[in-house]
């Protein structure tokens, strides 16, 4: 299926629902070096650490202020009167998306309510905290379930499919991403390289900002219901 309009999202999408984008001031990192809590290195020291970083981050997402904002709905709109034209392709490991109606999601970064069995690779849903001995219900072994997350280090999913997306799209439309990190910041290029138009609707100028040929600049929760808005009036 070749998507007419190719969305990227990252952290800024998530932030007014709550959850803390990663570079901005108070950001994620700012509490946590990255190194000891999101690199395969800091797994293999500190698996509890790891592990009770990634609770944390699912007990935010089970606290029910935590919900989708208009931002996401939009998205989840534009999918529905738009069917089989529309992949949202996120960089978050939150399920704002989905529970906002979104269908078509990738998640490169992976997702947090996922871990994964590390011999078989097969992922299963997590319901209650991981802990580092815990048995894996897949293979048996303890210790061996990791969250399902895409670590500094490793690649990204679905990377192929991507691709796809990108060099067939008409219209590329990044959201709430600071286009620090690759190769996520380097979608809009391919895009654009292949005739897309190329939107961005950001808090502020990403690191990326030159390469888009539209910019609209302020909170998602106000640009992008705006933006699906016209897009679905024709505009
Ligand atoms: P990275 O994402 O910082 O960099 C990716 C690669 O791009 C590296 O080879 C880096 O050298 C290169 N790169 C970075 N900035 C560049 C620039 N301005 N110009 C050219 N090249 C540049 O680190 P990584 O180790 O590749 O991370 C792998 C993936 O894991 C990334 O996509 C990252 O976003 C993801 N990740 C996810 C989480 C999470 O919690 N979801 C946490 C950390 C990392
Ligand atoms: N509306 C729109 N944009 C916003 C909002 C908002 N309300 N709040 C913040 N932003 C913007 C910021 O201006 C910033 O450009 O969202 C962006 C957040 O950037 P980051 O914190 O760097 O998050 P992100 O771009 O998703 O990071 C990419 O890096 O560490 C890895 O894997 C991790 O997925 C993450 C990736």
């Amino acid at each position: 299926m070749q998507e007419k309009i190719v969305i990227l999202t990252g952290a800024g999408i998530s932030a007014e629902s709550g959850i803390n984008t990663f570079r901005d001031a108070g950001g994620l990192w700012e509490n946590h070096r990255i190194e000891d809590v999101a690199t395969p290195e800091a797994f293999q020291r500190d698996p509890h650490g790891v592990q009770a970083f990634y609770n944390r981050r699912r007990e935010q997402l089970r606290d029910p202020a935590i919900r989708p904002n208009a931002a996401h709905q939009a998205l989840a709109r534009l999918e529905r009167e738009r069917p089989g034209e529309v992949l949202v392709i996120t960089q978050n490991v939150d399920n704002l998306h989905e529970r906002a109606g979104s269908r078509n999601v990738i998640h490169m970064h992976g997702e947090l309510l996922k871990a994964r069995c590390q011999s078989t690779d097969t992922l299963v849903p997590v319901e209650a905290d991981l802990a580092a001995d815990l048995e894996c219900q897949v293979c048996g072994a303890a210790g061996c379930l990791r969250p399902h997350v895409v670590w500094f280090g490793e690649m990204p999913l679905e990377m192929d499919r991507i691709f796809d997306a990108l060099a067939g799209c008409e219209r590329f439309i990044s959201i709430g991403t600071s286009g620090n990190v690759y190769p996520a910041a380097g979608f809009v290029a391919e895009a654009r390289a292949h005739g897309a138009h190329t939107v961005e609707l950001n808090l502020e100028p990403s690191e990326q900002a030159t390469a888009f040929a539209e910019h609209r600049h302020g909170p998602a929760s106000e640009r992008v219901p705006d933006y699906v808005e016209e897009l679905l009036a024709g505009g």
